[in-house]
């Protein structure tokens, strides 16, 4: 799995029946295959970091179907920052962490989950922030499409590096 889908304006799947629900603690194993696949790194650590997602009352972890199989995952949750070592980003709720497995992507997956998460997010805050590297164009035009509009290129997330440098920092209001 490469890391970001190739920006492609003109493809599209045929849309899916897509059914996005929260995870529970049997769809961490799944989830942290897709995590591992598209980030690399340890399948356990990423079972690690979704499972504290999946438990911890003020973040959500939501799980995309089609036909019943899990097909894509997305976070969201409150986001505090070291000042120390961020620059130029506030502490908020943040959309993280989105993954559809390549053969289901452009069928509306991603769209579900953006929308499931902003729909959480919208009875407890007064605006989204979503960061993500400049060169995910297909990233960058889902979230687009939902309101999101670039804030900046030079800000800091601590323990974030961009593939390619640099990062887009988006708010949408709820
Ligand atoms: C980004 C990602 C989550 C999108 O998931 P998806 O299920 O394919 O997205 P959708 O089918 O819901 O697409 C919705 C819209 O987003 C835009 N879009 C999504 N993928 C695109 C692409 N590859 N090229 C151009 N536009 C794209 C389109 O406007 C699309 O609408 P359309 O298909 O009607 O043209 C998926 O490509 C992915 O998992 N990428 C790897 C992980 C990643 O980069 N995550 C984001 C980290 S910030």
């Amino acid at each position: 799995m490469t890391m970001f889908a190739r920006f492609d304006p003109h493809a599209r799947g045929t849309a899916a029946e897509v059914a996005v629900r929260v995870a529970g603690e049997s769809d961490l194993t799944r989830c942290a295959d897709l995590a591992c696949r598209r980030n690399g790194g340890d399948q356990d650590l990423w079972y690690s970091r979704l499972a504290v997602d999946q438990a911890d009352p003020e973040r959500l972890l939501v799980v995309a179907e089609i036909d019943g199989t899990v097909v894509g995952h997305a976070c969201a949750g409150w986001q505090h920052f070291d000042r120390h070592l961020a620059h130029n980003v506030k502490d908020g709720w943040y959309l993280t962490g989105v993954i559809v497995e390549p053969d289901s992507r452009r069928r509306g997956v991603g769209r579900h989950l953006v929308q499931a998460r902003l729909d959480w997010l919208s009875t407890r805050a007064d605006r989204a922030w979503y960061f993500a590297s400049a060169q995910n164009e297909a990233s960058l035009q889902l979230h687009r499409e939902f309101g999101f509009s670039e804030v900046t290129r030079t800000f800091e997330v601590p323990g974030v590096t961009f593939t390619g440098g640099v990062g887009v920092l988006c708010v949408r209001a709820l």
